[in-house]
């Protein structure tokens, strides 16, 4: 394999990593990424070399699959010894800009009490001086507004902690990929370049496009010594070109959790990105090759790890024209502006939508809707159900929006009208609070809090109030996390009895009975309007 033209195989999984630790939109912007680094890795790498037996224990009891429990055996104590100590001193500049942080907060809530803050700044930590305003809310609340921009272009966004892991798929059932880091010594080959590297393009360009093998290896600068590995993932076999929809009306594919494809001839449409590899032992679903060769818009939803996924993200960058993102208020490490993230790793068109702005398309427009709840009551904006009008047909994505307030769908309906196809999550009792942001705060959180304040989404009444609302003719329950390839993202496996389960199945039935088509879907969907 030199000169000669090939492909780049269906089934190679590419892991984006930071620090060795499966990467996600929180670990780009400095302020967010050095809390996770500090109140997250470094911790869970502490208490496994500690003890690594309590981790290997507790995984073997299914409900904490999802929990802060590295998924080694023992034997794998000195390698993560190392990557521990590693990360302490080449991020040592990131976990001082963590502790400053914990530091300027508690400062601000002994100090500031509703007089001016001028007289705080001399006495900002140093390392942060120049790159906060300190801010009061109209309760004289005060908290830290973090200047994003200028954080990235300090040593605090570093891109050379990114890398992209490559490896051939064994099978779907992959294990959970945000409490463990991947350890140079667990195969696959680590391609040291960061996310916005334009390498990448080409390689998951060559799935469909062939290029000869020695060109790829020298953009990616592959060593010699990787060259066995590297070169397995490529084939001279020819795939089944992409295609793209090309009939009448509108084509909606589902490909699995909250990603949906919807296609006219002129225009496509993809939501929450998450696409399979090819298992060629597993059951039939879409994968990359049911995708068209561009991707004119992108949606996400969105700033939850299972649905602004950086994975599948990179490896469809290339085809991607646009991605629309809601509007973030950029201001804290809560809520980091998603369109900085995304093009900071490579995005050239990243398109911000606020609640009710349109953008129109070939055909039709994109609207962004409010999303309320799921977010554990936190102020956290970057969050939007998408309304895509197109060809006449209205097709709302309400991800895990959770109708705490049926009024707002009741305005909803009155400025749009009927919806003819509701997509909506059910994920009715979700994680506490403290499982997604809890390496975000700098006061211990309470376990009564923390378990008011699930990431709860809709059950079954605040469902059907939305369908009530809205009247779509079509209702799928989608983003459930429960496709058999999504076992990296999602460690909960749902039982009849489970919870999540037992509202949807009860939402799915109460749309029948008002004629409505309905379905919790589950690998794939072909749906035409
Ligand atoms: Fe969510
Ligand atoms: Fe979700």
């Amino acid at each position: 394999m030199t000169s000669e033209s090939v492909y780049f195989k269906q089934d190679v999984l590419a892991e984006p990593l930071f620090n060795q630790w499966y990467a996600w939109s929180n670990l780009i912007p400095p302020a967010s990424s050095a809390m996770y680094i500090a109140n997250s890795h470094i911790k869970i790498m502490e208490s496994f070399v500690s003890a690594p037996q309590a981790h290997v224990s507790a995984l073997k009891n299914p409900a904490m699959l999802g929990g802060p429990f590295i998924n080694y055996d023992a034997t794998k104590v000195g390698e993560v010894r190392q990557l521990l100590d590693r990360t302490r001193k080449e991020q040592s500049h990131m976990l001082e800009l963590a502790e400053a942080i914990k530091s300027l907060d508690q400062m601000l809530q002994e100090e500031a009490t509703g007089y001016s803050l001028e007289p705080l700044y001399p006495r900002v930590p140093d390392i942060l001086r120049g790159y906060v305003e300190l801010v009061y809310d109209l309760h004289h609340r005060p908290s830290i507004r973090f200047i994003e921009g200028m954080l990235y272009k300090s040593k605090y966004y570093d891109p050379r902690s990114q890398s992209v892991a490559l490896a051939l798929l064994e099978s779907d059932d992959r294990s959970f990929v945000f409490s463990t880091p991947r350890l140079r010594g667990d195969g696959g080959l680590f391609l040291d370049v960061p996310f916005d590297h334009e390498g990448l393009d080409e390689l998951f360009a060559m799935r469909f496009a062939p290029r000869p093998y020695e060109q790829i290896k020298e953009v990616l600068s592959v060593g010699g010594e990787q060259d066995a590995a590297f070169s397995s993932f490529f084939t001279t076999e020819e795939p089944a070109p992409p295609g793209r929809y090309d009939g009448e009306g509108v084509r909606v594919r589902y490909f699995g959790h909250a990603c949906v494809l919807i296609e006219t001839r002129d225009v496509s449409i993809l939501s929450d990105p998450v696409i399979s590899y090819k298992d060629k032992r597993g059951v039939d679903r879409y994968v990359h090759a049911d995708l068209p060769e561009t991707i004119d818009y992108v949606l996400i939803t969105h700033n939850h790890q299972d649905h602004i996924i950086f994975e599948p993200l990179l490896q469809l960058r290339h085809k991607i024209k646009h991605v629309v993102v809601p509007r973030s208020s950029g201001a804290d490490r809560l809520d980091p502006s998603l369109r900085l993230v995304l093009q900071t790793v490579g995005f050239r068109h990243v398109l911000e939508l606020d609640e009710m702005e349109s953008i129109p398309v070939e055909g039709g427009s994109l609207t962004g809707l409010p999303f309320l709840g799921e977010h554990s009551d936190l102020n956290v904006r970057s969050k939007m159900a998408h309304l895509v009008e197109l060809l006449g047909k209205k097709i709302m994505l309400a991800a895990d929006s959770r109708n705490i307030e049926p009024r707002l769908y009741e305005h909803v309906h009155e400025i749009f009208g009927d919806v003819d196809v509701l997509f909506v999550g059910m994920e009715c009792e979700g994680a506490p609070m403290s499982w997604f942001y809890g390496p975000l705060f700098t006061i211990p959180l309470s376990r009564k809090i923390d378990q008011s304040r699930r990431q709860n989404g809709s059950d079954c009444e605040r469902g059907v109030s939305i369908v009530d609302a809205l009247r779509p003719k079509q209702v799928y329950v989608y983003a459930m996390g429960q496709e058999p390839w999504l076992t990296f993202l999602t460690s909960l496996q749902y039982t009849d009895e489970s919870v999540q389960i037992v509202e949807s199945d009860k939402l799915v039935r109460e749309c029948r009975r008002r004629g409505l088509a309905a379905e919790r879907l589950y690998i794939r969907k072909e749906i035409f309007l």
